[in-house]
């Protein structure tokens, strides 16, 4: 694949990248942990049914915001799509062009925010974002982007998660741990709500379909074991303790109150059952606009 010309959005975000600001930290927080292991183990599911969702098929152009290790990206690329992979953090595109690799797919990774994309306006045919675009600050901005790289009539798809139970508990954790280096973690959960979805895509969307489906984390064999992989292999996970490792007292505490946590998710028992259940809110929108390639 050809390299991309840079752009002046491009320019501005490696500017900010490194002046060491917010999005210097987010990038080095989600580079954290194993993000790969993680997804792979958990959320590998959502990569396919988005791409089922937007109806992806061979050699649609096909854009993936805040792709992480290519959970949606190399699924559209087996289903035949042209692919970028875009991420603010590039630390985990490694992991993803060996499973690409793996999988016999090609696909192209560009590091970019999600709130100035460096490509062009209406240049994909779907644009997707499995909770990742949801983690950026500015909503609208993140709405107003997603729009302008997707050609009218085409599709932008997402998952966001539906804030309630362990999902609201983890994330008050790390609101209150991690909140300097990623800014505002609680309010990703505002895309769980459907009518802030509603009012960010507003009437320049043709038709937006919203439906909760539930996951489940079921490999954990105990809360303790859901809270230690968590610590060991999420970015996240990893964040909250880094600034505790000379700090055994703090450690200790914050253990105590994750499995606390995640003890209430598994509906309060400490033994069991073994699964946690939590929601994902599907976004399916179509932008407004005369579609090229049907006749008028
Ligand atoms: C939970 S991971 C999801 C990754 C992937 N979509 C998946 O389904 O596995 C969240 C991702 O959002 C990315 N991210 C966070 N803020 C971002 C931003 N402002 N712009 C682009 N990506 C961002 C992180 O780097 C991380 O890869």
């Amino acid at each position: 694949m050809a390299p991309r010309k840079p752009t002046a959005a491009a320019a501005k975000h490696l500017a900010a990248v490194a002046d060491g600001g917010p999005k210097a930290r987010q990038r080095a927080v989600w580079g954290l942990g194993d993000y790969h292991k993680f997804a792979t183990e958990s959320i590998w599911g959502f990569g396919p049914e988005l791409v089922a969702a937007c109806g992806i098929s061979a050699g649609q152009r096909v854009l993936d915001v805040a792709a992480g290790s290519g959970n949606v990206a190399i699924r559209a690329a087996e289903a035949g799509a042209q692919v970028v992979a875009s991420d603010l953090t590039p630390a985990n595109f490694e992991a993803g062009r060996r499973e690409a690799r793996a999988r016999g797919v090609e696909l192209e990774w560009v590091e970019a925010d999600a709130e100035a994309l460096p490509f062009g306006d209406g240049e994909f045919d779907v644009v997707t974002s499995a909770v990742g675009a949801i983690f950026a600050r500015r909503h609208q901005v993140v709405a107003d982007e997603l729009l302008r790289v997707c050609r009218p009539g085409g599709t932008i798809g997402m998952i966001a998660i539906v804030p309630s139970g362990l999902v609201v508990d983890l994330f008050k954790l790390m609101e209150r741990s991690v909140r300097a280096a990623l800014d505002a973690p609680m309010s990703a959960l505002l895309w769980g709500h459907e009518d802030h979805v509603r009012e960010l895509f507003g009437d320049r969307v043709q038709s937006l379909e919203l439906s909760r489906k539930g996951f489940v984390l079921d490999r954990f064999g105990d809360p303790a074991e859901f809270r230690d992989y968590f610590k060991a292999n999420h970015p996240l996970g990893v964040a909250l303790y880094r600034d505790l490792a000379d700090d055994p007292a703090g450690v200790a505490a914050l253990d105590r109150e994750f499995l606390a946590a995640v003890t209430r998710g598994m509906r309060g028992s400490v033994e069991g059952p073994r699964d946690h259940d939590a929601e994902a809110l599907l976004i399916v929108a179509r932008k407004r606009g005369q579609d090229p390639s049907c006749p008028s």
